[in-house]
């Protein structure tokens, strides 16, 4: 593999979240096989398949000069193609060409796999498949599909279009890792320094401007202790990293008609909030939401580190 289509990203949380997903994906094929649906899995950025991790080396056993030991572990791709029962179809979205090039040829492991790689933009292609897939049954696919889609940034990349093409399909389940990090670190904490490039990014994430009047308050200065003017210059960041994620949740829950779950809470090597891993079911009916949000909570409440909160 070239330097370019090696993909070293993440940490000790990715394996966390890749755990989950990958937990899901089975109970999700096995819960759904025999129900004539046929079953999809969406990797909106899907990356090279694999993760390089360096591990560490004892400096006493290690020859001068040597280089640090590399190993590849399964991406989300790869684990999709491990899921066993398989999924029917796949569709593998990524941006990057290096990373793609590995796409290509992880599918020629696969022969008997049906799958549909697209090198392009994660928000156009998710709401293109969202709104063109026969989700509720056509001549040829009388029952219609069921989907998993995985939404796996490095950080702000969805759109709230993409959210809302998601959920109005009313048969896909979603994992998402949402950018916690980038929301707070935009929204800075006096609202005058949100420059317009921060809040069109935020506005664009969140699908609304209402954020502002949520999160900001008006705090007196201290001349104007009495008469408690409201000014822009004034207006602090009131909302901490536990009311946004809140925050997030009613959002995803305004859309979603089935169910959004409380969050795993990510956190990165230094224990600061890195994101929300959420689960939300766009399908509505009852049999269904019961059976996936059982699976999901139990996989999101099952512990590991760093989803701790750091003392
Ligand atoms: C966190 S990595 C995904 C890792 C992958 N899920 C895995 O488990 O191996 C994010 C990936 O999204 C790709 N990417 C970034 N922006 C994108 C976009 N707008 N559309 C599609 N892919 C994008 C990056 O090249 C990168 O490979």
């Amino acid at each position: 593999m070239s330097a370019d289509e090696q993909h070293r990203f993440g940490g000790r949380h990715t394996d966390e979240k890749l755990n989950k997903l990958g937990q899901y994906m089975a109970t999700y094929t096995t819960a759904l096989k025999d129900q004539g649906f046929v079953l999809a899995y969406i990797d909106a950025f899907a990356g090279s398949g694999g993760r390089v991790e360096t591990r560490p080396t004892l400096p006493l056993f290690a020859e001068p000069g040597a280089e640090p030991e590399t190993v590849t572990v399964a991406g989300s791709a790869r684990l999709a193609f491990e899921t066993k029962p398989p999924f029917e179809v796949m569709v593998l979205v990524e941006k990057d060409a290096g990373r793609f090039a590995a796409l290509e040829r992880l599918r020629e492991s696969y022969p008997d796999q049906q799958v549909k790689l697209a090198q392009g933009d994660a928000n156009e292609v998710v709401q293109k498949l969202c709104r063109g897939l026969p989700w509720h049954g056509s001549a040829t696919m009388p029952k219609g599909m069921r989907g998993l889609l995985f939404l796996d940034p490095y950080g702000m990349e969805v759109n709230w279009q993409t959210i809302e093409a998601v959920a109005g399909t009313q048969a896909i389940d979603l994992w998402c890792f949402f950018p916690l990090m980038g929301l707070y670190r935009q929204a800075a904490r006096e609202q005058v320094r949100i420059d317009a490039t921060k809040r069109a990014m935020l506005n664009s994430v969140l699908g609304t401007t209402d954020w502002e009047q949520d999160w900001y308050q008006p705090i007196p200065r201290p001349s104007d202790m009495f008469g408690l003017m409201e000014d822009e210059a004034t207006r602090v960041r009131t909302a901490d990293v536990n009311a946004i994620e809140a925050y997030v949740q009613r959002r995803l829950q305004s859309v979603f008609k089935g169910a959004v779950l409380p969050p795993s809470r990510i956190y990165n090597g230094r224990g600061a909030p890195l994101a929300s891993l959420f689960f939300a079911m766009a399908n509505p009916a009852p049999k269904a939401v019961a059976v996936g949000t059982r699976i999901a909570r139990h996989i999101l409440n099952s512990g590991s580190s760093s989803q701790r909160r750091p003392r």
